[in-house]
């Protein structure tokens, strides 16, 4: 078979990864990159670490407004399916990049099949609920990553071709993280950067990213999410989403806060090792949060919902609004009751799955 696999942003990558690896053995892949995401940090360094095949093509399309970024990706994959007739087109997860290659293709009328379909955060006016309802709406084949998500489709009317098999980002997760404890010079620059020249003990910091508009926009709360980590009684490791290096200029924040370590962006198996080590993580990233999860670290997670539901079961993660008050309470005196911890997004095979599903 003939299959067209698209990825944009950061978090497809590390998917796309899990994915290819199984999907390679039996079919064709083509892979087409948006370039919604072009920095070496955002990008580059994903295809290098994880070894994914280079992008067949890169669209290089850039940041903008959301619908002209979303209509120069929906434009750019119809010339590229017109010109390639794939068999299929393969989508991941809920950004712009996800929805205008659904868009692109239900209008050519090539069978869809969507990977972390039936997520639901419960909030339209965020931009990945919007594009995971058309992604999934518009999908042949959905492939929902826990119970959840297939009982959120079939509260929607989709129960053709849903299939419960697992989140491939465990599979990432469990594949990637033997390498995370290796030191070969390859997987510890950063660790070392921060552990040896910043003196800060594994298990001994919070991790935090902040990047959702929700969150970045108004520069009032952004400032006060980072008075909140300023607070905390151990330092904070904070990866910086480009989104947000202005806002870190205009608010002094590197010279200002002491408590706060701010760096580049990580690579995904320095992610993972952080993640590990950390007392808990503070964020609003979806992807974040989950896998903190299922490493069994507790999180706190600065949105109004999360489409990671089962996480919030025993106070693993719990929500917190943007206020420094309300962020370190939650830090502070959440409760949580370990007991209630399940592997609800598998057994680290669902690239498996899906491809046999698919072949
Ligand atoms: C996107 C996804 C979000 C996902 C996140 C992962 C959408 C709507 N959102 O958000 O679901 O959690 O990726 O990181 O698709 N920028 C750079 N360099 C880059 C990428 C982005 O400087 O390599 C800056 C630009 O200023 C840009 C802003 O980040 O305007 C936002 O980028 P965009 O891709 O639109 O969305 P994200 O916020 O990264």
């Amino acid at each position: 078979m003939n299959i067209l696999t698209v990825v944009g942003a950061r978090p497809q990558f590390i998917k796309a990864a899990a994915v290819s690896r199984v999907l390679r053995k039996k079919h064709n892949e083509y892979l087409v990159h948006t370039g919604q995401h072009y920095d070496k940090n955002m990008s580059d360094i994903f295809f290098l670490e994880l070894d994914i095949p280079k992008p067949d093509i890169n669209l290089e399309v850039g940041s903008d407004t959301h619908a002209r970024q979303t209509a120069a990706i929906l434009v750019g994959i119809e010339d590229i399916l017109l010109a390639r007739k794939p068999d299929m087109v393969l989508l991941y997860g809920d950004t712009n990049s996800t929805m205008a290659g659904a868009i692109a293709a239900a209008k050519l009328c090539i069978p869809i099949a969507h990977v972390e379909a039936g997520v639901r955060g419960g909030y339209k006016d965020m931009p990945e609920e919007q594009n995971r309802i058309v992604t999934d709406h518009l999908a042949t084949w959905n492939f929902a990553p826990s119970q959840i998500g297939v009982n959120f489709l079939a509260k929607e009317g989709i129960t053709d071709k849903v299939f419960n098999v697992g989140d491939v980002m465990v599979d990432a997760l469990l594949y990637y993280g033997n390498l995370s404890d290796i030191h070969d010079g390859s997987y510890y620059m950063a660790r070392l950067a921060v552990i040896d020249e910043k003196r800060v003990l594994p298990d001994k910091y919070y991790l935090a990213t902040i990047h959702r508009p929700e969150n970045t926009d108004n520069i009032l709360l952004y400032k006060d999410i980072l008075e909140a980590l300023e607070l905390l009684d151990f330092p904070v490791i904070y990866p910086v989403h480009p989104r947000t290096r202005n806002l870190l200029k205009e608010l002094d924040a590197i010279k200002k806060y002491k408590n706060i370590i701010f760096i580049e962006p990580l690579g995904y198996v320095d992610m993972i090792w952080f993640t590990r080590h950390a007392i808990k993580v503070i964020t609003d990233s979806g992807g974040l949060h989950k896998e903190a999860y299922v490493q069994q670290i507790p999180g706190v997670v600065i949105l109004r919902g999360t489409g990671w539901n089962e996480t919030l079961k025993g106070n693993w993660n719990v929500l917190a609004s943007p206020k420094k008050e309300d962020i370190l309470a939650k830090v502070y005196d959440t409760k949580i009751d370990k007991e209630v911890w399940q592997p609800h997004y598998g057994d680290g095979k669902a690239a498996e799955k899906i491809v046999e599903i698919l072949s």
